[in-house]
């Protein structure tokens, strides 16, 4: 059965206040049905949240390892909340791969995460080379599992997984739908492996626009989209959205 869908917009390093009060109008009068997310950099979490109608939610990017203390220049999950967040993006490739994070820190997050009462949404992805060299299945489901040993799986009910395969981040060459549920499928067989009760809802990410939107939605297991470039833009955006609520 296909989920409410979720469009997650995640603005990466990009934006300012003008786009938060262009966003903000735009999507002042959608109502399509499904779930609407807009990711903004830190210092914009909470004018957004002012300015976005109630029934947008708001995310953030990355999140702090630990609950609170002297660890300059971090942000806490329990920050967040306070901003006003629902979401937070945590395992992103750009943060793995430019940054280091390591899927034990990964997980410590994601369980600040639902400390804080906030969604987690787990990136996983292979790359280029990873996929060529058939491991893509082995790649994602491992990023997974390794979450899933720190926190149980159970904890999965109250998380999103986003497929993001990095080759397909920014270069404007998705992921074709196929590919895309196949590893969808995979992804919820692997957390089904050890309860058969997670209604686990996973998005595809990865140059995703309102063009290819629907397509992708059309799979079984695509149960909404994250999307980088094309969230950067107010009315395109709501133009996916729009693509996205009626693809179901
Ligand atoms: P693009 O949509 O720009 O390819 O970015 C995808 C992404 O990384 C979203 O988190």
């Amino acid at each position: 059965m296909k989920r409410t869908p979720l469009v997650a917009g995640n603005w990466k390093m990009n934006g300012g206040q003008s786009l938060v009060a262009s966003m903000a109008t735009a999507l002042a009068e959608y109502q399509g049905v499904a779930d609407v997310v807009v990711c903004p950099p830190f210092p914009y979490l909470a004018s957004a949240r002012e300015q976005l109608p109630a029934a947008i939610g708001l995310g953030a990017q990355n999140v702090s390892d630990q609950a609170e203390g002297a660890f300059t220049g971090e942000v806490a999950a329990s920050m967040l909340a306070e901003a006003g967040c629902g979401y937070v993006i945590i395992g992103h490739s750009e943060r793995r791969a430019l940054y280091a994070e390591s899927d034990a820190q990964i997980a410590d997050k994601f369980a600040q995460v639902q400390a804080a009462g906030l969604i987690p949404v787990l990136c996983v992805g292979e790359t280029l080379a990873e996929r060529e060299a058939g491991n893509t299945d082995a790649v994602v489901c491992g990023q997974l599992q390794a979450v899933v040993d720190a926190v149980g799986v159970a904890a999965f009910a109250r998380a999103v997984v986003a497929y993001e395969p990095v080759w397909a981040i920014g270069t404007g060459e998705e992921a074709s739908p196929e590919i895309a549920q196949e590893v969808h499928a995979a992804l919820k067989r692997a957390a089904r492996k050890e309860i058969d009760t997670v209604a686990l809802r996973v998005l595809y990410g990865g140059s995703v626009n309102a063009d290819n939107a629907n397509a992708l939605m059309r799979m079984p297991d695509v149960d909404g989209v994250l999307v980088g470039g094309a969230s950067l833009e107010a009315l395109g955006f709501r133009q996916l959205c729009a693509q996205v609520a009626g693809s179901v």
